[in-house]
């Protein structure tokens, strides 16, 4: 392999990373979605080029090669695109700009904590429907959905593949969702930032079902989860439908763009990006199954579903009947800082996020931490 993904402690140990500065030095830290590798080197070149040319305002609507590229990938018009200084600045601005104050907007649950902050802190009402456990994946509750709808809901935020359970939604799945999105005539935004990180294929574009979803859908969409780059923010929304975006344009008018690194950084993860991340999706794929069967010979309590997408393992650890939140359990006794569950939504308290983009040794060494706590 060309590329090192090797994990130094002392090397990403460092201030300025939250994910190692957040805790204690004696905690290991598997929680926020950073991977412990370094940036792909094709990205590191073009940024040392781009500060050759300084770094003024880059043109105002987006460097034209990204936005070309951007477009292309997505089979947008130029007027269907928005660049953003980060996706979860898009999932305010869809939310302000699809559903006015106390109307409703539906997401499951679990589900990436903004998705909830931002339907909560602009005043809108949360309709929040569990995931239900299947044979050996979360699966989507539909008849929960159409047993919360009303006539007052006017937004479906679907994160497509799914933090945190890591699920890829399946063409039949996602079709059960657009009939639904459009039976009740609700909005969609769909947030894809995973997409990239699609571990056994399979990822389907909520919008590319047909034409008529695409006209109803807003998806959002960035470089950071595949290529690592959290630091350095961006993001787009992007749709068929133009005037979707032109309306939440107006709504985070005045939110800040996207720097001209972060944009110089997207282009080069796009256009030279993708040996990088073949590799980094072998790597993960490997630590997914060594996790797993981790998990399953020192923790057999745990209940652990592998993800098809992302780096993240949702946890069940109910069965231990620990006493208090999972995460806060873990911190407390093991010195593994995972994501606690009940920011993943109501009664997660036994459950908990832990980020499996380390190394081997990192892994090993958290979950016998964990086993020695539980044990002790
Ligand atoms: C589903 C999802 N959306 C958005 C984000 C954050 O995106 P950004 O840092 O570009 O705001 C994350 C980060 O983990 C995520 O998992």
């Amino acid at each position: 392999m060309p590329f090192s993904f090797d994990v130094e402690e002392s090397v990403v140990r460092h201030p300025a990373s939250a994910k190692w500065s957040m805790f204690a030095e004696d905690v290991l830290p598997l929680w926020v979605a950073d991977m412990d590798f370094p940036v792909a080197p094709p990205i590191v070149e073009a940024l040392r080029r781009r500060l050759d040319l300084g770094l003024g305002y880059s043109p105002f609507e987006g460097e034209k090669t990204l936005v070309d590229a951007l477009t292309a990938r997505h089979g947008v018009a130029r007027e269907g695109l928005m660049l953003l200084p980060g996706v979860v600045s898009g999932l305010y601005a869809s939310v302000r700009t699809f559903a006015s104050p106390g109307e409703e907007v539906m997401s499951h649950v679990p589900i990436y904590p903004p998705f909830m902050s931002a339907i909560r802190d602009t005043d809108r009402a949360p309709i929040l429907v569990p995931l239900v456990e299947g044979a050996n994946r979360y699966e989507i509750d539909f008849d929960a959905m159409q047993a919360s709808v009303t006539p007052a809901t006017r937004l479906l935020m679907l994160c497509n593949p799914h933090n945190p359970t890591g699920r890829t939604w399946t063409r039949e799945e996602l079709e059960r969702v657009a009939e639904f999105a459009l039976r009740h005539r609700l909005w969609v935004v769909s947030d894809e930032l995973h997409a990239d990180l699609t571990l056994d294929g399979g990822f389907v574009a909520f919008a590319s079902l047909a034409a008529e979803v695409a006209a109803r859908t807003v998806t959002l969409t960035g470089p950071c989860k595949a290529f690592n780059t959290a630091g350095l923010g961006i993001g787009a929304a992007v749709s068929s439908n133009a005037a979707l975006i032109a309306r939440m344009k107006k709504v985070a008018a005045g939110t800040g763009h996207p720097s001209a690194l972060a944009q110089t950084m997207w282009h080069a993860a796009i256009t030279e990006g993708e040996p990088w991340l073949r590799d980094v999706l072998n790597v993960l794929r490997a630590r997914r199954d060594f996790l797993a069967d981790l998990v399953r010979a020192r923790l057999p309590e745990a209940r652990f579903l592998a993800p098809q997408a992302t780096y993240l393992a949702w946890l069940d650890l109910r069965a231990l009947n620990l006493p208090t939140t999972a995460g806060a359990f873990l911190l407390e006794r093991a010195k593994v800082a995972l994501n606690d569950g009940p920011t993943f939504g109501p009664s997660y308290e036994g459950f908990a996020r832990l980020n499996f983009a380390t190394s081997e040794a990192v892994l090993a060494e958290a979950i016998e931490r964990i086993v020695r706590a539980i044990r002790s």
